[in-house]
């Protein structure tokens, strides 16, 4: 498995491209492979994880299970994880700084050993992010959370299944309250829980480690067990596809024109997406290996709103974005998961983009033309969004800031030349 660039070559260079066409292949889920090594924490043995993607919050995750004693061994795309009777129970700052979703470790630690110790994330570049209803679902629970020096200490003598009520369908929180309900004893209920398919990826992968969970109506019902085991198939737990990632090369052929083949990705977990994009003036026609995506002549704009799913993601909306500054005519677009999840539209302007913002609004007027210019990366998708901006403005664009990209992409620049875009990175 290539480790993605760091350091050093932290720019992606992109000129402007022609019409697009070719196959690229969609990889694992970010989203998902990291909250399945985390479950692999709740019981003891060899765990084997399938398509997981080259991406440096893989290798992030990878260093944080090392230092809790697990022994890591990647091999192409497949993750051997073999977990020992003892855990060092400890998520350091270093370490949970670097990537927020280091905190989904608390649910499955805290329901195997009953205790576990875990720095306090901070805030990141799209605002704050708080992580109260994590703790207050676990303590739903029985966990009991005491803060010192920058880290949460949990203790959880016996965790017993209750009704969990989250106020608001956070995909992480729901995954610690399901990643310690499996080992609590009696039936546990999470009322308003995300249904992202990553968060049915990880339900898929529990049950096959032998957790009792699935829905009860709108409601996520969990039975407790005893134990856990890591599963039974040489070949491994198969990690979904990346719809986040899938979505970047729609926006690649929506803003280059041409016709490309996504395979592996899944249309069905793209419902609001592809309604969009349709909408947009592209056609998508999904098949049971992947996706054909063909966009021919300039896409029309269209107001979009995002939600918690099955509505449209939050992380789909850089590249949305980008593909609405050269849409013709006005789209307002709305951000209500992350309020300050904006801050690549600055970028955006650099490249000639018309838009205004006003709180968690952007009104964008498409423009004939972008025009390249050097811009910044902050966060994985914006800074993917900026590279696909790049191939349709006339010029250069670099993109300064890679190694955000290559936290949630494998060969960003590889998949892309491989479909004909003047991409690289220096
Ligand atoms: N929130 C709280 N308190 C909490 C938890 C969340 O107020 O205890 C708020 C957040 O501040 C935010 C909203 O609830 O305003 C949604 O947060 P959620 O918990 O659903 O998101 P997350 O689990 O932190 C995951 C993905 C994000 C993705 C969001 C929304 C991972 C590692 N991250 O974050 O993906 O945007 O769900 O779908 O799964 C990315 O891949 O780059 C990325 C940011």
């Amino acid at each position: 498995m290539n480790e993605p660039d760091s350091g050093e070559r932290d720019t992606i260079v992109a000129r402007r491209s022609s019409a697009l066409d070719g196959e690229v292949r969609i990889g694992g889920a970010k989203n998902s492979v990291l909250k399945l090594m985390a479950a692999c924490l709740g019981a003891e043995g060899r765990h084997v994880l399938a398509n997981v993607p080259a991406i440096s919050d893989v290798s992030l995750m990878c260093e944080l299970l090392e230092a809790m004693g697990v022994i890591v061994t990647r091999d192409d795309h497949r993750l051997i994880l073999d977990v020992p009777a003892e855990l060092h129970t400890e998520a350091p700052y270093h370490l949970v700084e670097r990537m927020r979703a280091s905190i989904v470790v608390l649910g499955p630690l805290l329901a195997r050993f009953g205790t576990a110790r875990v720095a306090l994330p901070g805030g990141d570049d799209f605002g704050p992010r708080p992580i109260d209803m994590h703790l207050r679902a676990l303590e739903s629970l029985g966990a009991v959370f005491s803060t010192e020096h920058g880290d949460i200490s949990a203790r959880a003598d016996t965790l017993t299944g209750a009704d969990v009520v989250l106020e608001y369908p956070s995909v992480g929180a729901t995954e610690n309250v399901l990643m310690a309900a499996v080992r609590a004893k009696g039936r546990t209920h999470i009322h308003n829980a995300a249904r992202e398919p990553e968060i049915g990826d990880l339900a898929g992968f529990l049950n096959a480690m032998g957790a009792k969970v699935g829905w009860a109506g709108d409601r996520l019902r969990i039975d407790g067990v005893e134990r856990l085991h890591p599963i039974r198939s040489d070949s491994g737990y198969r990690v979904i596809a990346d719809r986040i990632e899938a979505s970047t090369y729609l926006a690649a052929v929506g803003m280059c024109g041409g016709s490309v083949f996504l395979r592996g990705a899944v249309a069905d977990h793209m419902t609001m997406l592809i309604r969009k994009l349709t909408e947009m003036g592209m056609h998508i026609a999904p098949d049971a290996a992947g996706v054909q995506a063909t966009a021919t002549g300039r896409l029309v704009a269209a107001d979009i709103s995002t939600l918690p799913y099955p509505g449209l993601a939050t992380d789909y909306k850089p590249f949305l974005v980008a593909m609405l500054t050269m849409a013709s005519g006005v789209a307002i677009v709305t951000e209500n998961i992350f309020t300050g999840r904006f801050r690549y539209i600055d970028e955006l302007r650099r490249m000639g983009a018309d838009i205004r913002t006003e709180g968690h609004h952007a009104v964008i007027r498409g423009a004939e033309h972008l025009s390249g210019a050097p811009v910044r990366s902050h966060d994985i998708r914006a800074g993917a969004a900026l590279v696909v901006a790049g191939l349709a403005a006339e010029g250069q664009t670099e993109v300064a800031g890679a190694s955000h990209i290559d936290r949630g992409y494998e060969d960003l620049v590889g998949k892309l030349v491989g479909i004909g875009a003047t991409v690289s990175r220096s």
